[in-house]
């Protein structure tokens, strides 16, 4: 692929932008909402400390097989085992991140949906004075109005489409520079706030103190499936990515900022809603609501509130979109490249095909509602699908072809720029992907479903 060529794919403007936007997909609802959920879940710090190691050497390598394949083959996810492993099985590997993309973002929709419901309630001052009895009630019941669900949810993936519509390269690398260290800064401020509360430390103790005794097959998968889709790995979203990155930025370095931005605000979010959680009296294992109502109860009792609460649900709408927007990309960037249609036509559909799952698992959490897999609502099995099983699957095979199939050539050569860049690590680093990591992510994803 010549320069040129390259430039038509639209790459990212300089280091700064490629950090800023893979950061900008893998901040979002994960790390603020469902990283939160998950700990209260799996026993706080035994989940901490497992998914700490696991984002450490798994996560890293993962990530950066994705950010290898994409800028080598310089395709989508199809497209790009296609190219480097030419009449094999292994593009399947890319359908499945495709297919996986299409699941996570109709339910991640849903709740990006409720953070428009929450800033039109925060700009209407709609918190003030409640009870925590009050603020719960109205959570339920808006999860009650499936329309209105579907509307925000409606109206998030049109959002997400203008932006992927209008050529999405420039949009994310301007936003996510600004506004992330912004979100990172907001954090920090509840946090302090947070911990400022009667019997906080409960809750931080609660975050931070592993009992090992809590670990558990359950925490283990839940913790991998947590690391993969808060750092975006296992479904391609990086190997689209990384088909934009420049062939002169660092991939390793890359891989390693951007996953220890979305650490931060993962722990970060998880210091703002336990102590806060512990004190108000929610319950740490309140999945949904422990977010959505934990957080405007601080904001009831902190000066400036109604301010703060603006402004953070204006920036977790935001973050939520960086993200929907990566998810959105590996559809479009899939059927345009491979169905050989007009960027602008892959977008139409892959929104519509969104909506049409992404209804079905927003009314599938109204109170009577008849979209249930099992016993758990649609959305539930879908969140559970792609997340404990189609991502450590898709992580695992991404490793697996970046350390056996790939060649230590190729990849020595694209992790150094063609011997530009001195790596020290890269032998070790190949260690982990062709060895460790597989192992490991195999062995959790076994103990899980014998
Ligand atoms: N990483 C995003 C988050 O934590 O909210 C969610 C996500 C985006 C997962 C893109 C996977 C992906 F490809």
């Amino acid at each position: 692929m010549t320069e040129n060529q390259h430039r038509s794919r639209d790459g990212f403007g300089s280091k700064i932008g490629i950090i800023a936007a893979a950061a900008g997909s893998a901040v979002g609802l994960g790390n603020i909402y469902r990283f939160p959920c998950e700990a209260g879940n799996n026993g706080g710090g035994a989940f901490l400390l497992v998914y700490l190691f696991i984002v450490l050497v798994l996560g890293i390598p993962t990530m950066l097989s994705e950010f290898i394949i994409g800028r080598k083959a310089q395709r989508n996810p199809v497209g790009a085992f296609r190219a480097l492993a030419p009449k094999s099985a292994w593009p399947l590997v890319g359908f499945m991140g495709v297919f996986c993309a299409w699941i996570l973002l109709s339910f991640y929709s849903t709740v990006s949906g409720w953070t428009l419901e929450y800033i039109v309630k925060a700009v209407g001052n709609d918190f003030q004075g409640k009870e925590l009895a009050a603020i719960e009630r109205d959570f339920s019941d808006f999860h009650n109005l499936g329309w209105r669900n579907v509307m925000w949810q409606s109206v998030f993936i049109f959002l997400t489409g203008f932006v992927v519509f209008n050529g999405v390269k420039k949009g994310i690398e301007r936003y996510s520079k600004i506004l992330m260290p912004l979100l990172l800064l907001i954090l920090i401020i509840l946090g302090v706030k947070s911990l400022s509360l009667p019997n906080a430390g409960e809750g931080f103790r609660f975050l931070f103190h592993a009992d090992f005794s809590k670990i558990t097959g359950k925490v283990l998968i839940s913790a991998l499936g947590q690391a993969f889709f808060s750092l975006s790995v296992g479904m391609g979203a990086l190997i689209t990515y990384g088909s934009y990155i420049n062939k002169n930025d660092n991939l390793a370095t890359t891989a390693l900022s951007v996953t220890l931005s979305d650490t931060l605000v993962a722990v970060l979010a998880g210091v703002v809603i336990f102590p806060a959680a512990f004190s108000f009296g929610i319950q740490p294992t309140a999945g949904t609501g422990l977010v959505f109502n934990t957080l405007p109860m601080i904001f009831n009792q902190m000066q400036g509130g109604y301010f703060f609460c603006i402004i953070f649900f204006v920036l977790l709408a935001i973050a939520a979109l960086t993200s929907t927007i990566s998810l959105l990309e590996v559809m479009v960037a899939y059927l345009a490249e491979e169905l050989r249609i007009t960027r602008k036509l892959a977008t139409v559909l892959a929104s519509a095909a969104t909506l049409i799952l992404g209804v079905f698992a927003s009314l599938s959490l109204t109170g009577d509602t008849k979209f249930v897999v099992g016993r758990r609502p649609l959305f539930d099995g879908l969140d559970f699908f792609s997340s404990n099983i189609l991502l450590p699957i898709g992580g695992l095979l991404t490793v697996v072809f970046v350390g056996w199939f790939m060649g230590k050539r190729k990849f020595f050569g694209e992790i150094t720029n063609e011997g530009q860049l001195k790596l020290k690590m890269k032998g070790v680093i190949l260690f982990i992907i062709k060895y460790i990591a597989p192992v490991l992510i195999a062995a959790i994803f076994i103990n899980c479903i014998r």
